[in-house]
């Protein structure tokens, strides 16, 4: 079955994918580039981009956590992989760029370990990095398995006043062995008229004939493709979201039906969908539940599929000792999950630091064009009244008409006596009434329990992804 996991791809890599069990990898990884990647969340009306949150950051530094992977890598990595880094220690020294080639090693060692002997891996990067990778992955891959530096060109983005504008990734290619697949007829394209040749269907040159392939040509190892602008439809607000034309052409090419495809930093699902789309297995890794709730929607949207009947997502909590546990981790995750649940928009990280009180947002259609707004409130801790106090005056503050609490821990008579003095709200286009203040435990939505709210009216945070007919589409290359 499919698979979707949460968590850090290396004990997921460790601990969940068998050697030699993967035909195909595609890898985006951070690049290095010591910038925060914001999530842009679906507009609405009144809302400031300032509410955005990090999705997720790419900078890194030489820390003892580094050190202990530098360790582990002289522990267990095979030797000529343990002398280049320890090349590159010399040569870089201890800083952010060796801390990332660190991250980076320990990973492509575990990623050759799951491919076949027949597998593929393309591993997408930019020139902040991407000569240190390409010697990375000589020793891990072997130099003799390098198969192409493609060079992916796009024209998104600015210009420097000095220098040429920076308008391509790359992404190398390593097969595991001699023996991979290569599907050229799966990815041929038409080819450039030129001189007759193409008209005619044949050449000749010396004495030897040369003639074209009916299907087209096999494209060159640097490939225009659009990256996807702001307006690109299929642009869902995730970060750094690569074009599914660009994962149909590497799967196609390098991997064939029922095939398994891993995607190791999935972000919001490219590789997996195209994977899907193209009647491949898949397995997606990442570690924000901001990218896993996306995907499942960009399934549901896409192909209609659901999760636990269609595929498997592992490493969310499944339980209240599961959700205990994420909280623990990570509060922001356990809020970003949480609020998955009801399908609300995640406000706040730890980035902006301050707490405003507010943990998601909820919004539904009114009348006359109006939007209403409901304020979610995420606990994991000990809870009392005046959790429930303080969530009646930030609705106040913030004109909200409805407020949702939702605790791990069980509420007390109190907190219910409080959230019941706050009223009802008319949901006019219904004319019905809502409790405006809701508590919702954990162990609830785990029984399935959605807050009582105009559903049909709600608007959800991500865009919708187009839906897909696997048998009439076609390759958009
Ligand atoms: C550049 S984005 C990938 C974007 C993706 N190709 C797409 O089209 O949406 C990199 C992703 O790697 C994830 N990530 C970073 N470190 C990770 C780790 N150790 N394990 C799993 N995922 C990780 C980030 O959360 C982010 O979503």
């Amino acid at each position: 079955m499919n698979k979707l996991f949460y968590g850090d791809n290396l004990y997921i890599l460790r601990e969940h994918i068998a050697d030699d069990s993967v035909d195909l990898i595609y890898l985006d990884p951070p690049f290095n580039s010591k910038a925060d990647y914001n999530i842009l969340f679906k507009e609405h009306t009144g809302e400031s981009s300032g509410a955005q949150i990090t999705a997720f950051e790419d900078t890194w530094h030489w820390n003892e956590e580094a050190e202990r992977t530098f360790q582990d890598i002289v522990d267990t990595a095979p030797a000529n992989v343990v002398e280049m880094m320890t090349a590159f220690r010399r040569f870089i020294g201890l800083n952010d760029m060796l801390a990332y080639l660190t991250m980076m090693c320990v990973r492509l060692v575990e990623l050759r370990r799951v491919l076949k002997e027949t597998g593929s891996i393309y591993l997408h990067c930019d020139p902040t990095a991407s000569h240190y990778l390409k010697i990375l992955m000589d020793a891990i891959f072997g130099k003799k398995n390098f198969r192409n530096e493609i060079v992916w060109c796009y024209k998104l983005g600015g210009r420097p006043r000095k220098g040429f504008p920076k308008k391509h990734d790359t992404i190398f290619f390593y097969s595991k062995s001699e023996n991979f697949y290569f599907n050229a007829d799966s990815i041929r394209i038409p080819y450039e008229s030129d001189g007759g040749y193409v008209s005619s269907g044949r050449k000749i040159v010396k004495g030897k004939v040369y003639e074209i392939n009916p299907l087209g040509k096999v494209p060159e190892d640097w490939w225009f493709i659009s990256a996807l602008n702001r307006q690109a439809y299929e642009r869902l607000g995730y970060p750094t979201q690569k074009p599914i034309a660009l994962l149909e052409r590497i799967i196609s090419a390098s991997s064939n039906e029922q095939d398994t495809v891993l995607d190791p930093f999935c972000g919001c699902g490219t590789t997996i969908t195209a994977a899907q789309k193209l009647n491949r297995q898949w397995i997606g890794i990442d570690i924000t539940h901001l990218a896993t709730n996306l995907i499942k929607k960009r399934l549901k949207d896409m192909f209609d599929l659901e999760p636990k009947k269609d595929y498997r997502v592992i490493g969310e909590p499944e339980d209240l000792t599961g959700a205990e546990e994420l909280a623990n981790q990570n509060r922001y995750q356990f809020q970003w999950w949480a609020l998955s649940l009801i399908n609300a928009r995640p406000y706040g990280d730890k980035k902006k630091g301050k707490d405003t009180g507010i943990d998601g947002y909820i919004y539904f259609n009114e009348d006359m064009g109006k939007v209403a707004k409901g304020i979610v409130s995420v606990k994991s801790g000990n809870v009392s009244v005046r959790d429930i106090r303080d969530l009646g005056h930030v609705m106040d503050r913030e004109q909200a008409e409805l407020g949702i609490f939702i605790t791990l821990k069980e509420p007390t008579r109190d907190m219910n006596k409080e959230a019941a003095g706050k009223g009802l709200y008319r949901f006019t286009l219904l004319n019905k009434d809502y409790s405006r203040i809701q508590i919702l435990t954990v162990e609830d939505l785990f029984k399935g329990k959605k807050p009582d709210i105009p559903v049909a009216y709600q608007q959800f945070p991500y865009k919708k992804a187009e839906a897909i007919n696997p048998t009439t589409e076609r390759l958009d290359f």
